[in-house]
């Protein structure tokens, strides 16, 4: 007989649900033709799409709408120090009073902020961040907002974008030569995790579908 016993578990109401996504650092032109960078964490990935969550009223999502493109750059473990000097900021000024009561600053230059380098992209007009071993160039092609009534302080609604990559840029330390393959080995993504940061531990194993 199966002598299996359930953990104990019980009911609790975090105040938020960031399970353990990894950073990205999204970047999107300014209407003034400067750059903003956007840190979130609330993106999954099918086939060449993007889905990803942002909280309405942020400068990343007013680039977003108005441009229709922007680069997903994937922070690495080193980055965290980068990812936590831009975390109290936004590009919007004047900054949205619910923005302000959550205790966000203005920042025009996030890149100077964080000690960050851009460079070009190919196929949007967003910049990458150079320090990202990962860097997505992608295009818009999904915006839906969703009314979130009990956000206090908050927007009072939340964004969902599509997004469909056009090209992927992988620092060649992280592909396995003579490939298209990135090494699990040796890429280290910064993931979110209720509110802290956390590297990506050691290697359990692979999927049946892993191709190397
Ligand atoms: C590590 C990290 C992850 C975050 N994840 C998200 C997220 O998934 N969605 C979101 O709306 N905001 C997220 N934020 C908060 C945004 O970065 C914040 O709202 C910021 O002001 C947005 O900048 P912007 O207004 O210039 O676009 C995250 C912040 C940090 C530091």
């Amino acid at each position: 007989m199966d002598s299996y016993r359930a953990p104990d578990s019980i009911v609790i109401h975090p105040s938020i649900l960031y399970f353990g996504t990894p950073v990205v650092l999204i970047t999107t032109r300014n209407a003034d033709g400067s750059t903003n960078i956007t840190p979130m964490s609330s993106a999954w990935a099918l086939a060449d799409r993007v889905v990803i969550g942002l909280a309405a009223g942020g400068q990343g999502v007013a680039n977003l709408r108005r441009e229709h493109e922007c680069v997903l750059n994937l922070a690495s473990e080193d980055l965290q120090e980068a990812t936590e000097r831009m975390a109290p900021t936004t590009g919007c000024d004047p900054v949205p009073d619910w923005k302000r009561a959550n205790g966000y600053r203005h920042e025009a230059d996030k890149f100077a902020l964080a000690g960050l380098h851009a460079v070009a992209s190919h196929a949007v007009s967003a910049p990458r961040i150079a320090e990202c071993p990962l860097q997505l160039e992608a295009r818009v092609t999904l915006v839906v907002e969703r009314p979130v009534d009990d956000w206090r302080p908050g927007p009072g609604a939340y964004v969902i974008a599509e997004l469909q990559v056009l090209r992927v840029h992988a620092h060649e330390d992280i592909v396995v030569p003579g490939t298209q393959h990135i090494d699990p080995a040796r890429y280290q993504p910064l993931f979110y995790l209720f509110r802290h940061y956390v590297g990506r531990g050691a290697a359990l194993g692979k999927t049946f579908k892993a191709e190397v």
